[in-house]
């Protein structure tokens, strides 16, 4: 078996080689991470997709920023190291049942989030992030508003705007599971600490918290923050880009059971191999991927 030295070396020859960037979402294992040219959010990274140039994109997250990659930039090749690495929330929303619901609330627009499947995306009027979902809510015509599929999200973006925000039933295996006595442990444990937490979180968990970011908002705000000590209340993954970015501040877990199994199945082996033989790419056929495109632009087009 070879030593992460000597695999990092190895991808980031192949990586030249292949013209290719490796895209790296927050939860990635830190190794991963390292050999990233970004780590970000959901958005920076569906950003950079888009923006950045080479021929190849080596994409260390979950299938639908992956998907979103490929919608953005389909004249590049997608690379999805592990293709089972999938979000189980992108599941719990299907093109056919987001069909029905607008057939049933005609005058609302629908916002889905990114982490949606493209035929979701395709089926919606535009698609927000963690970090704009407040901004593109507020920024669509209409007074009400089928949000899909994480209901913290939803609930959450609804204390922001006057609209009527319909929120669907999804939820995030690993936020949904803190609980608001979690939140008052950690502060006892660390009672200088600033709480900061994913809007994927449960509202009582987000009712504690002093603050709630997208993951690289939460970076940001620690970065900028006079505070020394912080309590995370997202994927522990995270903790790695704080300790680098942030040296010096003390971050707690608000649960180190906060992993993202799907987030971390992408290890430097499966990057190496897919450099090497370009596979498993990402490809959404264009019928879709036209639809979807549209609703990811009209994202980014929001200020
Ligand atoms: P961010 O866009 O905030 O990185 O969130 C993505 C995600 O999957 C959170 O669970
Ligand atoms: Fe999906 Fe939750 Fe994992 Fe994010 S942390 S990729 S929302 S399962």
């Amino acid at each position: 078996m070879q030593d992460t030295a000597t695999l990092q070396e190895e991808i980031l020859r192949l990586k030249k080689k292949r013209n290719a960037i490796i895209l790296a979402h927050n939860y990635q294992r830190p190794e991963v991470q390292d050999i990233a040219d970004l780590t970000g959010d959901s958005l920076e990274l569906a950003r950079a997709a888009a923006a950045l140039d080479s021929d190849t994109i080596v994409f260390c997250g979950v299938d639908f920023m992956a998907e979103t990659a490929a919608i953005l930039a389909p004249e590049k090749t997608v690379l999805l190291p592990v293709t089972d690495a999938c979000c189980p929330m992108a599941g719990m929303v299907r093109a056919e049942e987001l069909r029905f619901a607008r057939s049933r609330h005609p005058d609302a627009a629908v916002v889905c989030y990114v982490n949606t499947t493209a035929d979701v995306k395709a089926e919606s009027d535009i698609c927000c992030t963690s970090a704009n979902a407040i901004d593109v809510v507020n920024a669509v015509r209409e007074d009400t508003v089928i949000f899909v599929p994480d209901k913290n999200l939803g609930q959450y973006v609804a204390r922001f705007t006057k609209k009527t925000v319909l929120p669907w039933e999804g939820f995030c295996l690993v936020h949904d599971r803190y609980t608001p006595a979690d939140v008052t442990r950690a502060k006892e444990l660390h009672p200088d600490a600033v709480v900061l937490v994913h809007p994927e979180c449960r509202p009582g968990v987000i009712d504690r918290a002093d603050h709630v970011a997208s993951t690289s908002g939460i970076v940001r705000h620690i970065r900028n923050a006079p505070g020394n000590e912080f309590i995370i209340g997202t994927e522990i993954g995270i903790l790695h880009r704080l300790e680098k970015e942030c040296p010096g501040k003390r971050c707690y877990p608000l649960s180190e059971k906060a992993v993202c199994v799907n987030m971390k199945k992408t290890a430097l082996v499966h990057v190496r191999d897919a450099l090497i033989s370009h596979q498993p790419g990402i490809v959404v056929p264009e019928e879709i991927a036209g639809r979807a495109r549209r609703a990811i632009e009209r994202m980014l087009a929001v200020p």
